[in-house]
This record gives C-alpha cells, structure tokens and sequence, in this order.
C-alpha cells in the first residue's frame, strides 16, 4: 500500500461510514427494528391462548426451537414435541434431531409417533425460507385438528432488510434482526380458498391459519411476484393484520 493512500483510508471510511449511518433511510429501518421489539404479547402468549380454546387433552408441535427457554418451555399442553436439527443451538434438547423435512418423512412412513397424529397447534419456525415454510405448511395442514392452528413466526417483516434472504449477511440496517421470507409462503396461503387466515400485529407478525375457525377470508394474490413494496404498501390488507385483543373477540359468546 502506498503511503498517500494509507493515510487517506480512515478519512475515505470515516466519511462514508458517517454517510452510512446519518443515512434518513437507515436510521428509519432502525426505528421499525426498536417499534417491533416493544409489541406485545409475544408468541408464547398467543399459542397458549390458542391452546387453551381446545375442550379435550392438547397437542403441540413445534418446528424450530433453539433455545427452549425462548418460547417451547413455556408452552401449555398436555403432549408436546419439538423438532430441530440444532443448527443454533449446541444442546439442542428436543424430541427429533432433524429437518421439518425429515420429520415430516418419517411421520408419513409411521417411523415416528403415529401417522394419525393431530395437533392443536403447530408452530413453523424453522428454516425462514419461502419455498422451505410453505412445504412446512403444506406438510402441516395433514396434521392439524380440523378446529386447530398453523402458527407461523415473522410473517410481517418491517423491512425489505428484515426480509433478506441471506440470514449471515449482517451489515444492513436491520443488523441481526431478520426475518427471511416466510411472509410470502404465508401469503400464498392465504390466498387458498378454504383456509381462513389473518396475522397478529405483534413479536414480527404471528400469523394463522385454520380449517374451521372462521379468523379471516381468504384473500386474492395481487402480489403475484412477492414485491416487497407492494407487501409494505398494503400490510394490513395483504397479511389480514389484527391487534392480539380485537383477535380475541371472534373467540367470545
Ligand atoms: C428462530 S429459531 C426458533 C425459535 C423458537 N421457535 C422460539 O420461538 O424461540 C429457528 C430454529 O430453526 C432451526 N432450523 C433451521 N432449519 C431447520 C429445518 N430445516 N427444519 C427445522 N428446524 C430448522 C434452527 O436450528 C433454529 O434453532
């Protein structure tokens, strides 16, 4: 390196990292970061809501744990199984040390549990790719409960950062926050004429899907290339976004 441009470097990157991080657009998405941290409730008081609506004994499943501490600990049912191939955390104590792929496989082949098994609830936070989350679902839908739920984490991203694909690259404004594209599986979804579907405006958006509970309308795929624009355009149409207390009353007599 020559000596002009060693001593010009810190200035040439003070400069543009200032510019960076006075940037209106970056410090924007760093704020809808902030705003989304302080929703509540979280996740684990949804599902146990949920739970809680089922008369007989309760069944839960969920895919993708990580810690457990996180959220499956505090689950409320009388059988739960999770699934985790460990890729996040080392200890990994869960029932089925494999892909949702895998699990669902050897569910089908009788290999594991029973193949007639129902859930109440299954709870899709794994691999938070589209194409992975809408196997998921579609493996999901063959063993929820006709009066159960598909729970499905980060389904309303606050940014086209937070919904990056690639999970390692960090020098965005969302940082380490992300929630992949599960938003789009799960618009797909919501466009299928018998599933009735809306998202909890909390914890990146909680969104549901169910047989017989009438939650939501299907909704008509405008969105037919997952824009990111038009998603953030018409959020609270496209996602059928509800407030956790408003959601409550389709529950009241
Ligand atoms: C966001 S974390 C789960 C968080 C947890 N559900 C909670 O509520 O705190 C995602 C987890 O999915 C797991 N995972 C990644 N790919 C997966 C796959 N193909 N099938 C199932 N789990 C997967 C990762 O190992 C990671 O532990």
């Amino acid at each position: 390196m020559k000596i002009k441009e060693f001593l010009l470097n810190p200035v040439k990157f003070f400069i543009k990292g200032r510019k960076i991080l006075t940037d209106p657009q970056y410090l924007d998405v760093q704020k809808k970061s902030h705003k989304e941290v302080l929703k509540t409730p979280s996740r684990t008081v949804i599902i146990n809501f949920l739970l809680s609506l089922s008369k007989g004994d309760t069944s839960y499943l969920e895919i993708g744990v990580r810690n457990p501490q996180d959220n499956y600990s505090h689950i409320k049912a009388d059988k739960k199984y999770s699934v985790d191939p460990g890729l996040e955390f080392d200890e990994n104590p869960v029932d089925f040390k494999m892909t949702s792929d895998a699990f669902f496989l050897k569910l089908s082949e009788n290999k594991i549990l029973s193949k007639n098994i129902k859930f109440d609830v299954i709870f899709i936070d794994g691999l938070h790719l589209a194409p992975q989350v809408d196997r998921d679902i579609k493996n999901a839908l063959m063993y929820i409960k006709d009066d159960g739920f598909i729970v499905l984490h980060d389904c309303n991203p606050p940014s086209e950062w937070h919904s990056r694909e690639s999970y390692m690259y960090l020098h965005t404004p969302a940082k380490g926050y992300w929630n992949g594209t599960t938003w789009k599986a799960f618009l797909k979804w919501r466009s299928f004429p018998s599933i009735n579907s809306c998202c909890i405006d909390t914890d990146w958006g909680v969104g549901l899907l169910s047989k017989n509970h009438r939650i939501g309308n299907p909704n008509k795929l405008t969105n037919p290339f997952f824009e990111f624009n038009l998603l953030e355009e018409n959020r609270k149409d496209y996602l059928n976004l509800i407030d956790f207390e408003s959601f409550k009353k389709h529950f009241q007599e």
